[in-house]
């Protein structure tokens, strides 16, 4: 198989040298943006040449973004080229216009280093489903949210855990997808359509970050005996789909409440092998290239679900830890005031958080499982 490869950052430069050691994969060609970059014959500037080369026929895109990430995988598709991505950003974003060129013109759209790194996430989950129907999933999809609660629960505040989540290259310099939980919501887009063959739109599904978390939160959650985690949640009940990314309060007893600082943990449920899952490296150089190179070993097989856009019905009912920035005195969901500016929820659904929250002024969320 002849490949070129879009992007040679933390993950582009791995999947190289793993391909590198493969004699049945040949790297042909890699893109990349700047003259100075280029410290192998392979290298080009031009995606162009990549494009009309006929032997090329799998496209690795590495490069992040949504432009001109987006376009250049579509024409990779429009040219009959496989191909194997680890942009979750444009392929949530994109995903039903390239699936489509994709299974017209017969070629795979691989996505397994989007979700979970280095864990096999996705073919997991294709593979329980050879024999079952997926029900739910849920887990820890962001390393950088983890590694920040998890210090914060040993003390640090917000703004120490983030800065040495920066030093040791666990986070961004701008991390705002990761602590405002659009990357999670990412995963969780991609984690859906995979589980329950359905494209949910991404502004579709409610995303509450860790930006806001405050002493007075971290209390409550050592009080009630528990640990708050970013956790990503999908259900599906009776076709309904419930997909939602939310801070939530889990038991220090609980198999979540282990997974600590970077590590990443998914789950889901199936009919007869009933909870199963996965614990792991999220990202990283090295874990992200083995998942696209496993990616790159599978295309030759065409494996096209049939998936369809659909919406997020969000009926999944549950209770919610409410910190306002401005109290709401008529607030219709109240079971109990716990201060001057938090509430605890009664059972509400998670479309009526959504719309409650899209008009009223609330600092942080929490979903309160106990
Ligand atoms: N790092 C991880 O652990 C991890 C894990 C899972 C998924 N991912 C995803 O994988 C993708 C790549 O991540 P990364 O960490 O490898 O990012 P990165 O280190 O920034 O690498 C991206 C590379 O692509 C290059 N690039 C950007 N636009 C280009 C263009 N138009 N033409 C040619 N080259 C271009 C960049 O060059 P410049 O630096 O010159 O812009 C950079 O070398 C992202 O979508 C990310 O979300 C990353």
């Amino acid at each position: 198989m002849k490949i070129g490869l879009l992007g040679c950052g933390v993950v582009g430069k791995e999947v190289r040298t793993i391909l590198d050691k493969k004699e049945e994969l040949e790297l042909v060609r890699i893109l990349v943006k700047e003259e100075s970059e280029i410290d192998d014959t392979r290298m080009t500037l031009s995606y162009e040449e990549i494009l009309q080369d006929e032997d090329i026929n799998l496209i690795i895109e590495c490069m992040g973004g949504l432009e001109p990430a987006y376009t250049y995988v579509k024409e990779a598709l429009e040219h009959h080229k496989h191909v194997v991505t680890s942009n979750k950003k444009m392929l949530a974003t994109y995903f039903m216009d390239l699936y489509e060129i994709a299974c017209k013109n017969q070629v795979s759209l691989r996505y397994e280093a989007c979700v979970a790194g280095g864990i096999p996430w996705i073919h997991e989950m294709n593979r329980v489903q050879r024999i079952d129907k997926i029900h739910s999933f849920y887990g820890i999809m962001n390393g950088t949210t983890n590694y920040i609660l998890t210090k914060v629960a040993e003390g640090l505040s917000f703004e120490e855990a983030l800065s040495q989540a920066q030093q040791n290259g666990f986070a961004e310099q701008d991390s705002t997808d990761d602590i405002d939980g659009y990357d999670a919501r990412y995963k969780g887009v991609l984690t859906a359509l995979t589980s329950f063959q359905t494209y949910i739109p991404i502004e579709e599904v409610p995303v509450y970050g860790i930006r806001s978390l405050s002493f007075e939160d971290q209390t409550y959650a050592l009080n009630h005996d528990g640990i708050i985690k970013l956790l990503v949640q999908g259900v599906q009940e009776e076709n309904e789909i419930s997909l939602s990314v939310i801070p939530t309060l889990v038991s220090k007893d609980s198999i979540l409440s282990k997974i600590t600082n970077e590590t990443n943990a998914v789950f889901m449920t199936s009919d007869t092998l009933k909870e199963s899952g996965y614990i792991g490296k999220g990202a990283g150089g090295e874990p992200t290239a083995h998942a696209v190179v496993q990616d790159v070993l599978s295309s030759p097989t065409l494996f096209q679900k049939d998936i369809q856009e659909g919406r997020n019905h969000l009926s999944r009912t549950s209770s919610f830890y409410l910190r306002f920035s401005t109290m709401d005195h008529n607030c219709p969901f109240v079971k109990e005031v716990l201060s001057e500016t938090t509430i605890l929820t009664k059972p509400m659904t998670l479309k009526e958080l959504y719309e409650y929250t899209k008009v009223n002024d609330i600092a942080f969320v929490m979903e309160v499982t106990q």
